[in-house]
């Protein structure tokens, strides 16, 4: 391996911290690496060409008061896979928020578990006053790697080889700042548009919009809801892009008092939104109340969107006192404890009626697939398995949704996983003809690898491990990025001579 510190920053969090989603698996990273030819046990396969990208939260000052794991600072790690080496890289956003704390030398917002009346700035967010962290998500459009926050904000740019943080998205000017964009954006293969949605505590409450192939928005429509809702994700279909309505909202009379307190409401159903790509007409079907908060894909069928994602059966788990304060305090993000099954919606577009039903009882949750088949009819899901009442990922499941069989593959205990990304093997025919690639955390050797499977076949274990030059944090979202959409790959021998070319 050869290895390089770009960068160290400086932290300010203590020594002995004891906060769970700041130590352990959690642990911030504050060095800046850059490494060529990785070592690996075993073989990487000569076919398997991009980059991994993905997303965490390292906070880098306490908070002010109550620290939430959404609040931590955007750090995007990339593995990089060409000609049967791998080359790693990871980078802090350079967020504005990141560069003002920077020089404060401490936090200077409110974070999702505080009063944004503690903000010492204005800030940003469906909320208001909380820092835009950029640490939720992370796409490639466009050859430029595009992150996002949790709830609405900025989307930074990052070159997706470099991570360096090349600016904001400004779509020639058009980017919607009052609103930002929501932290699920879709980026269309087929047309290689990005699709995205908004929402905010002032009518209409969601826009939903288009961003061309060539950075250009196209489209930007109202989505008028009853009041303001709290959604997360969004999905496509070769025709519609489809929105939601979750019952899981800030309680109205707090939020008069300038209180968020999100509430669920099983009394009113869950509202699944079809909008045609560039229309602004919302069809709206109702279904069994619950929360999603994440879909995993949409397609058409006769008349119907078939549309598939996680039914939590518990959206508002209760506190039943038998856990530690902090397992009480971030329950909402155990998937053992919201229950979430993989669940696909009907929605007759002629009729609007829905059908719904659960497709497994096993609980997973961040399901990805083949993003070939994005918007079109799909036969995989991979997800990912949580450690009970934690926010942490104990391995990945292969779901086949035409055959009900599954097959899941166990990391080893204290080992934590990543979101999976499926990479099509260069050239492939069959949906499954492809590698799963996920980042561990591994607890037991302090160190942390890339691990490769054969999608068609997970539950036989890695293909090949990559080790990283330091265990890096669990975190959120993840994506795969093809070589060949990023400007340069082909051509260039290294991932900074790609950047000149480009
Ligand atoms: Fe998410």
């Amino acid at each position: 391996m050869d290895v390089d510190v770009v960068a160290r920053i400086l932290s300010t969090l203590p020594e002995d911290d004891d906060h769970p989603y700041r130590t352990g698996p959690w642990r911030p990273q504050t060095t800046e690496w850059r490494a060529d030819d990785l070592d690996v046990v075993g073989e990487i396969p000569a076919d398997l060409d991009g980059v991994y990208l993905r997303n965490t939260e390292n906070p880098v000052h306490p908070a002010i008061e109550r620290y939430h794991p959404f609040d931590g600072d955007g750090m995007v790690h990339v593995i990089g896979f060409r000609d049967g080496r791998a080359f790693y890289r990871n980078r802090f956003v350079r967020t504005d928020g990141f560069l003002a704390e920077a020089e404060a030398g401490h936090a200077l917002w409110a974070g999702l578990a505080e009063r944004p009346s503690l903000s010492l700035r204005d800030g940003r967010g469906a909320r208001g006053g909380l820092k835009d962290s950029s640490s939720t998500d992370v796409v490639v459009h466009a050859g430029v790697a595009l992150t996002s926050f949790y709830q609405c904000g900025d989307l930074y740019r990052l070159d997706p080889l470099t991570l360096e943080t090349l600016g904001k998205a400004e779509w020639h000017g058009d980017f919607p700042y009052a609103c930002g964009v929501s932290a699920h954006t879709k980026v269309d293969p087929r047309t290689g548009e990005l699709l995205f949605f908004n929402y905010g505590t002032d009518e209409p409450y969601m826009h939903y919009g288009v961003v061309s192939a060539d950075d250009r928005l196209t489209h930007y429509v109202d989505v008028p809801l009853p009041g303001p809702r709290l959604p997360h994700d969004m999905a496509f279909t070769e025709n519609y892009a489809i929105l939601n309505d979750c019952p899981m909202f800030w309680d109205p009379d707090l939020l008069k008092k300038g209180r968020h307190a999100a509430r669920f409401h099983p009394d009113l159903p869950l509202r699944i939104g079809v909008v045609p790509r560039t229309g602004s007409t919302v069809q709206w079907f109702e279904a069994a109340p619950t929360y999603v908060l994440h879909w995993v894909n949409a397609y058409e069928e006769g008349d119907e969107i078939v549309l598939d994602g996680f039914f939590q059966e518990d959206p508002e788990p209760r506190d039943v006192g038998d856990g530690s304060h902090y397992q009480r305090m971030f329950r909402f993000l155990a998937l053992d404890r919201m229950k979430t099954k993989l669940h696909r919606w009907r929605l007759n577009l002629k009729s609007g009626r829905c059908r719904e039903e659960r497709l497994t009882d096993s609980v997973t949750e961040f399901g990805v697939l083949n993003a070939r088949y994005g918007g079109v009819g799909y036969r995989y899901a991979y997800a990912a398995t949580g450690v009970e009442g934690w926010f942490l990922f104990d391995g990945l499941t292969k779901h086949d949704l035409l055959t009900g069989k599954e097959e899941t593959y166990k990391l080893p205990p204290n080992v934590y996983g990543s979101e999976p990304a499926m990479a099509p093997r260069a050239g492939a025919v069959d949906e499954d003809d492809g590698y799963l690639v996920t980042l561990t955390t591994d607890m037991n050797d302090d160190r942390s690898e890339c691990l490769i499977f054969d999608a068609a076949r997970p539950a036989d274990g890695p293909l090949a491990r990559v080790r990283l030059p330091e265990r890096v944090s669990s975190g959120t979202h993840a994506t795969w990025a093809p070589g060949d959409s990023i400007p340069g790959w082909r051509t260039a021998d290294s991932p900074e001579r790609a950047v000149r070319l480009a």
